[in-house]
């Protein structure tokens, strides 16, 4: 029986855990074959637990476990040849590359904009934007090469359309990721390859469930949890809800992953129980 990317091989960064593996599992689910890629460790101004290698192994299992196959690599998406190196490596492998997901990023820290240290500002302009770019750019002479044309998927954020205090960098950063999206639409759409983005609201992974996240949210509670961060993280949302689930931003990746979006390209997507229309 027919998945809705059945056959077809899609390159996913951050897919070690949360989201990314998520994806990984959503396409392969849906008969894609996966080359996934994760750092796989800590990163230094991050202060949430990184991504372990045992992550990554169980996204393989899960992967397997369906009955398609992965391809994975251990690599920082900062690092241009590693990323080129690995993408190469799938694409050997599997036969061909038909989707991307741009996926892999972190959040470092709140400050006001004009307080934001030189070195967290870089470093998540280094993974959230540039990283973005290197995930498309070492991809697409393949997909061109294919010539069946394709779909790629960056990941931004409701941040990538709306500003919130105290977080700038990742504001700019995932602006900047539609500004990425809207220019290798209109370069590769004469190949048939499509460029589109999602904007999710906070999902549940470890990049906002973390003690972090709840004393921003909840700097009134001792030791806030995710239900002192619930009612405020609602408030932002018109859908009654505080959050939404990995699998939520995953339909959204498979949709426009899939040809039932064939002329859909240079959209960005919310994925936002209504954030947007506040
Ligand atoms: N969680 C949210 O609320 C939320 C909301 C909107 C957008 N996003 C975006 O969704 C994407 C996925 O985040 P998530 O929520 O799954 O968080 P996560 O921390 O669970 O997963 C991120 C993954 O990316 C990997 N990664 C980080 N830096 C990397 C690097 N330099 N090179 C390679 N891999 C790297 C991590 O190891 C991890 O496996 C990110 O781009 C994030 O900005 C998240």
């Amino acid at each position: 029986m027919g998945g809705r990317v059945e056959g077809l091989v899609a390159f996913i960064s951050g897919a070690a855990r949360g989201q990314g593996r998520s994806h990984a599992l959503r396409l392969a689910q849906e008969g894609a074959d996966i080359i996934a890629i994760d750092v796989c460790k800590p990163i230094d101004n991050v202060p949430y637990p990184g991504a372990t290698l045992d992550d990554l192994a169980e996204t393989v299992d899960l992967v397997k476990g369906m009955g398609r196959r992965i391809v994975t690599d251990v690599v920082d998406v900062r690092d241009y040849d590693g990323v080129k190196a690995a993408v190469d490596n799938g694409v050997a492998e599997l036969g061909r590359l038909d989707v991307v997901v741009a996926n892999a990023g972190i959040g470092n820290g709140g400050n006001r904009l004009d307080k934001i240290p030189d070195a967290i500002w870089q470093e998540m302009i280094d993974i959230n934007l540039t990283g973005v770019w290197h995930t498309v750019k070492a991809a697409v002479p393949h997909i061109v090469s294919g010539g069946q044309g394709g779909s790629i998927v960056l990941i931004s954020s409701v941040g990538g359309h709306k500003a919130y205090p105290h977080t700038g960098h990742y504001i700019a950063a995932k602006h900047g990721v539609i500004g990425l999206m809207r220019t290798f639409a209109v370069e590769l759409g004469q190949h048939m390859i499509r460029v589109n983005s999602v904007m999710p609201t906070q999902v549940d992974t470890p990049m906002v469930m973390n003690d972090v996240t709840f004393r921003m949210f909840a700097p009134h509670r001792e030791n806030p949890g995710p239900e002192d961060f619930a009612p405020v993280s609602q408030m932002m949302h018109t859908l009654p809800v505080p959050w939404v689930e990995p699998e939520d931003v995953s339909n959204a990746v498979l949709f426009l992953a899939s040809p039932e979006s064939r002329y859909v390209t240079g959209v960005a997507l919310p994925v936002d129980a209504g954030s947007m229309l506040k």
